[in-house]
C-alpha cells in the first residue's frame, strides 16, 4: 500500500534513457531496423542517418538476431539449461531465448538483463516462463555494473552456479566506449562460471566495410554522439584481446562474421549477403 492509500505504484524504471522519447535508444533503433513498431522519431532518424552512411546495418541486424537463435539452440541441444541474455533487446512474441531454450529443455532458465524502460514494459507480457519447471525472471540494470547483475536476487534466486551457464551479450558491448571497462565486464561476468558454461558475444566491426563506408560512418558517428549515443564498433585485434582476458577456450569457428557462424544450423535464405554487409562478429567460447 502506498501512503495515500491506493494501489501499490508501478516500479518506475531509473536507469538508462527514461521514458524521454524525444532521444534515441539504442533498442528502439535496433527495432527500427528490424522493421518493428517500438520505435520513436528519435531513433528512426538515428538509424536513417546511419544507414545512409552503412546501407547494410539493417542486415546486420536481421543477422544479429539470426545469430542469436542459432547459439541458443545450440547451447541448448548441447546441454544449457541455464542463460543470462544481457541487453536482450525489445521482446519479439516468439524466438526469445526463453522460447528456443524451453522448446528443447522444459526446465531452462533465464535471466534477462537490459536498461530500457521499453524492454522492461514488454518485459512483464512476453518474458515470462513457458513452464512451471522452467523460471524466467527480468532485471532493469546497466551491463556497466556487472557485479550488481551478479548479486541481484533475480540472478541468484534464478541461476545455479554449480551448473554451466550460457552468458549472451548479443550486440551489447558495443556501446561501451572504454576498452578496459568492456575487458572487466567479461573478466567479471565469466569469473563464476562453472566448467562446461559459455560465453557467447557479438559485436559491431569496421572490418569489412569499403574504407569510404568505414570513413563516412566513424565521421557521423564521431560528430553527433547526441543522436546515435556511443557506438563503438571494435576491430578484430582488440576484440581478441579483450576476449582471450576471460581465458576461455574459443569454440570452432571462433572470431567471425555472424554469417559464418555455423549458418547451416539455421539454413534461410542468405543470396548475397556479405561480410560488410554483416559488419558484427559473433565470438562462442567455453570454460574446459
Ligand atoms: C542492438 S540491441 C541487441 C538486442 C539483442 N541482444 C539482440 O542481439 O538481438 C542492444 C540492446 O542492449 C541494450 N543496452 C544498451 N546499453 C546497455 C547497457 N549499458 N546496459 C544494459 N543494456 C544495454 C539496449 O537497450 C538494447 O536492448
Amino acid at each position: 500500500m502506498n501512503p495515500t492509500g491506493g494501489s501499490p505504484a508501478q516500479p518506475v524504471p531509473t536507469r538508462g534513457f527514461g521514458f524521454d522519447t524525444s532521444i534515441m535508444h539504442p533498442a528502439r533503433r535496433y527495432d527500427y531496423w528490424l522493421g518493428g513498431k517500438d520505435n520513436f522519431k528519435a531513433d528512426r532518424a538515428s538509424g536513417n542517418a546511419i544507414a545512409a552512411r552503412f546501407p547494410g546495418v539493417r542486415t546486420a541486424a536481421i543477422e544479429n538476431r539470426n545469430l542469436g537463435r542459432r547459439v541458443v539452440g545450440w547451447a541448448a541441444r548441447d546441454g544449457i539449461t541455464q542463460f543470462l541474455d544481457i541487453g536482450t533487446g525489445i521482446p519479439t512474441p516468439s524466438n526469445n531465448t526463453h522460447d528456443i531454450a524451453q522448446a528443447i529443455h522444459p526446465d531452462a532458465r533465464v535471466v534477462y538483463v537490459d536498461n530500457d524502460p521499453v524492454v522492461l514494459a514488454h518485459a512483464r507480457a512476453l518474458l515470462t516462463s513457458h513452464t512451471p519447471r522452467g523460471r524466467v525472471a527480468y532485471l532493469d540494470a546497466d551491463i556497466g555494473d556487472p557485479a550488481a547483475i551478479l548479486a541481484a536476487p533475480e540472478f541468484t534466486d534464478t541461476i545455479d552456479l554449480r551448473r554451466p551457464v550460457a552468458v549472451l551479450l548479443f550486440a551489447v558491448l558495443h556501446f561501451l566506449p572504454d576498452d578496459n571497462h568492456v575487458r572487466d565486464i567479461l573478466t567479471t561476468l565469466t569469473a563464476p562460471l562453472p566448467p562446461g558454461s559459455i560465453l557467447a558475444v557479438s559485436h559491431a566491426t569496421y572490418d569489412y566495410m569499403p574504407t569510404s563506408t568505414r570513413k563516412a560512418l566513424h565521421t557521423e558517428l564521431a560528430q553527433h554522439p547526441e543522436q546515435h549515443g556511443t557506438p563503438t564498433p571494435r576491430i578484430r585485434e582488440q576484440l581478441s584481446d579483450l576476449y582471450t582476458a576471460t581465458s576461455l577456450t574459443p569454440v570452432a569457428p571462433g572470431l567471425v562474421p555472424t554469417i559464418r557462424w555455423r549458418p547451416e544450423l539455421e539454413p534461410h535464405p542468405r543470396d548475397g549477403v556479405t561480410d560488410a554487409d554483416a559488419s558484427i562478429y559473433a565470438y562462442v567460447a567455453r570454460r574446459p
